[in-house]
């Protein structure tokens, strides 16, 4: 039942910058054929010219579009390419009080941080199971754990990541295909200038580097590990917030998120 063929593939979305292209890197460095979605044409066939002998298929796709993950999934089957393993990264935050917020832009962050998410792994997940063998990981964060307020749909969009990824791992047991959710806390990439959340005690107090960020969410895919936080300081957040009372554990978050 196991049908592995080797190179073996990899779809990264949000491969274009930060953590996604670092993780294309790191599978161009193992042997792996890709294939890199994002909006930007240009940045990743620059990508794909400078990645080490690797075979890379590009996808110019803006995935916050309804019929986007369809669309890819379509490309790929025509092409005959199968995916062994699905990384699930591009997202994006918007910094500000809820009420205050563009709704088109929350919208646009619900249906690629969620939608398309889950509809990618929902198209791609019946080959893995016909083939006995799959890999999927999808970027959360942190943020996951607890309410973010003054990024309050972010921080819900990246707890139904961790929610939907720990109940389709289990679901998944037995079955070859293993679900990794890696959870970064503040990286430096384009994500705090895209959000505009440059300035916030979060980004101040430290981000880590977006290439130790994807060895971490690369080695734990590999190991099949369901969660992966990267960095002992994130990992200590995480576990303190675990007996804490829900409001507190709010109101710290927002304090991290306020302007410095
Ligand atoms: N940086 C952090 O502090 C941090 C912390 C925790 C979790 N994360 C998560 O890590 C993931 C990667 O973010 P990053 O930090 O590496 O940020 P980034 O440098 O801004 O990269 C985001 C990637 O997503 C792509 N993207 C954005 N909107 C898209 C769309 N509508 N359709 C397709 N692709 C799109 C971008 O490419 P184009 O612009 O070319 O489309 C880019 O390749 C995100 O899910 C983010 O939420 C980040």
């Amino acid at each position: 039942m196991n049908q592995k063929h080797s190179p073996e593939t990899v779809l990264i979305t949000g491969a274009s910058s930060g953590i996604g292209l670092e993780l294309a890197r790191i599978f161009a460095q193992h042997g792996f054929k890709l294939v890199l979605v994002a909006r930007n044409r240009t940045k990743l066939l620059e990508i794909a010219a400078t990645l080490p002998g690797s075979s890379v298929h590009v996808i110019a796709k803006d995935l916050s579009h309804p019929r986007a993950p369809q669309e890819v999934f379509e490309e790929l089957r025509e092409k005959s390419i199968p995916i062994d393993v699905l990384v699930n990264n591009a997202g994006f935050g918007q910094y500000g009080k809820f009420a205050d917020t563009d709704l088109e832009t929350q919208v646009e962050m619900i249906e690629l941080n969620i939608v398309a998410l889950a509809a990618l792994t929902r198209l791609f997940l019946p080959d893995m199971l016909e083939r006995g063998t799959g890999k999927i990981m999808n970027v959360a964060s942190t943020a996951a754990f607890q309410a973010g307020p003054l990024m309050a749909v972010y921080y819900a969009s990246k707890a139904f990541v961790l929610s939907f990824s720990e109940a389709i791992e289990n679901e998944l047991h037995g079955t070859g295909i293993t679900v990794s959710c890696l959870c970064p806390g503040a990286t430096e990439t384009n994500f705090a200038d895209r959000a505009g959340m440059k300035d916030t005690w979060l980004f101040k107090l430290g981000a880590m580097d977006a290439k130790t960020v994807a060895e971490a969410g690369y080695a734990g895919l590999m190991k099949g590990k369901s969660l992966v936080i990267p960095g002992a300081k994130n990992k200590l957040l995480v576990q303190s917030e675990r007996l804490a009372p829900r409001k507190l554990v709010t109101a710290i978050s927002r304090k991290i998120q306020e302007q410095r």
